[in-house]
């Protein structure tokens, strides 16, 4: 395990910029917004300035009206698509004028993460100053969510784009990417450069790009107006895992307003009220299981994502519930005793169009597992958690610190030397 560790903290210092560290070397050349959040989750462990220095860094680029972008652009970079000229930020009063960031947002991680790191350090009153600081951002940045994207105040917030949920390509995406037909007119002229880098069969595909960048071209036509977009946009799904951690976010938000002599009140209660949500709408009592919700059709997604069971890292599901997961985790192929498959797989392994190396098709990704490590430890299934946490350890010794990875072979896809995976191993070695 030190030779882990240590190969682990050389892929974040290999990453580091000397502003914040990059998600992977060459197809992720700026800070993105919630990796920025996990990469900080492995520094805390190591070197609390970097760690500090990452969310300092990102939330520099917060808009007025509270967004966290999902990339900061850095201005040395290059060979990324797509670019800052694509998003035309500055169509929205709120975007800043001096930093170029995406007009979208990803899951709201940073709090969590900022707590984890209060709670890690050794020098309590430097980073004590650290979290006053950040304090209003995040509160503003949790502000934003609920008052732009709770459709109807229900205590669930929206995304309106699939690199909104950080699993761009999921399955969970197909229905509402086939309703978004597009005339040969309206398909957006681009040239990528993700397919150049890595291999073009990890990476989604053209026809998935062409909406990716027709929704980038509707957004910025609206001048990023959510309460036209609201109305407009043909993508607006209530997604499991962002509300999962928003429902985290704001119950480490409360954390930090009681550390610092605020009220933790508010934050709690916002939580609770997105836990009884998520449990209200989210939840097939049938099936046992969380399902993301499509606004636009009003009515649940029901594609089965290892995301689906992370409610479990919020403390959403009760007793019961939990344990109807855990067996469902189980008896689905998600999660294996045997070492069949590396476990657990970012989709459905005998779901309809599972793909063992295609991105958020099949692959595993140490993100979504070190979440239910945390959720499964959270309700008691100390076994299960250790049993996915020597997975992942084992999956990284063998194959390297890979993006995402093929559960039967455990091989290495997408970019090597990825951020996010080395600093959660950080994490799960402490
Ligand atoms: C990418 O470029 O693939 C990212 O996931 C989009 O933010």
């Amino acid at each position: 395990t030190t030779a882990l560790r240590e190969q682990a903290c050389q892929v974040l210092e290999a990453n580091w910029t000397g502003r914040f560290t990059k998600p992977a070397p060459r197809l992720y050349p700026h800070q993105w917004s919630w990796d920025a959040a996990f990469i900080a989750l492995g520094w805390m462990h190591e070197n609390q300035e970097r760690a500090q220095q990452e969310l300092r860094h990102l939330f520099r680029a917060q808009w007025k009206n509270g967004l966290v972008p999902h990339i900061v652009f850095h201005r040395r970079a290059r060979g990324y698509f797509p670019g800052p000229g694509v998003w035309e930020t500055h169509r929205s009063p709120d975007a800043p004028a001096r930093i170029a960031t995406s007009g979208i947002v990803q899951p709201p991680v940073h709090a969590t993460a900022a707590w984890a790191m209060y709670r890690q350090a050794r020098d309590r009153r430097a980073t004590r100053a650290f979290l006053e600081e950040l304090f209003p951002k995040l509160m503003a940045w949790h502000d934003y969510l609920f008052r732009e994207r709770d459709y109807h105040s229900e205590g669930l917030v929206y995304i309106r784009h699939p690199w909104e949920s950080g699993m761009d390509n999921a399955p969970l995406w197909d229905g509402i990417e086939q309703r978004m037909h597009l005339n040969p007119g309206d398909r957006p002229r681009y040239r990528r450069v993700d397919t150049t880098l890595v291999a073009e069969a990890d990476r989604p595909t053209g026809a998935e790009y062409d909406r990716y960048l027709y929704l980038v071209r509707l957004f910025a036509e609206a001048g990023y107006d959510e309460a036209r977009l609201r109305e407009s946009c043909p993508f607006l799904v209530e997604d499991v895992l962002f509300n999962t951690l928003i429902c985290q976010a704001e119950q480490d938000l409360a954390e930090i307003a009681a550390e610092l002599g605020d009220d933790p009140e508010p934050f709690r209660q916002r939580a609770r009220r997105v836990a009884e949500a998520v449990n209200r709408k989210l939840w097939d009592d049938r099936r046992a299981l969380y399902f993301d919700y499509d606004l636009v059709l009003d009515r649940p997604i029901w594609v089965r994502m290892a995301a689906c069971f992370t409610p479990l890292f919020a403390g959403i599901p009760d007793g019961l519930q939990a344990a109807r997961l855990v067996s469902h985790l189980e008896a689905s192929g998600f999660f294996n005793w045997d070492g069949s498959c590396y476990s657990v797989p970012s989709y459905d392994p005998n779901g309809l169009g599972f793909s063992p190396v295609q991105y958020w098709r099949g692959p595993v990704w140490i993100n979504i597992n070190w979440l239910l490590i945390e959720g499964l430890a959270r309700y008691g299934y100390t076994e299960h958690a250790a049993h996915l946490g020597r997975t992942v350890r084992l999956l990284v010794e063998r194959n390297g610190f890979y993006e995402y990875y093929h559960p039967y072979t455990g091989e290495g896809h997408g970019s090597e030397q990825f951020s996010w995976t080395a600093a959660l191993v950080l994490d799960l070695l402490a």
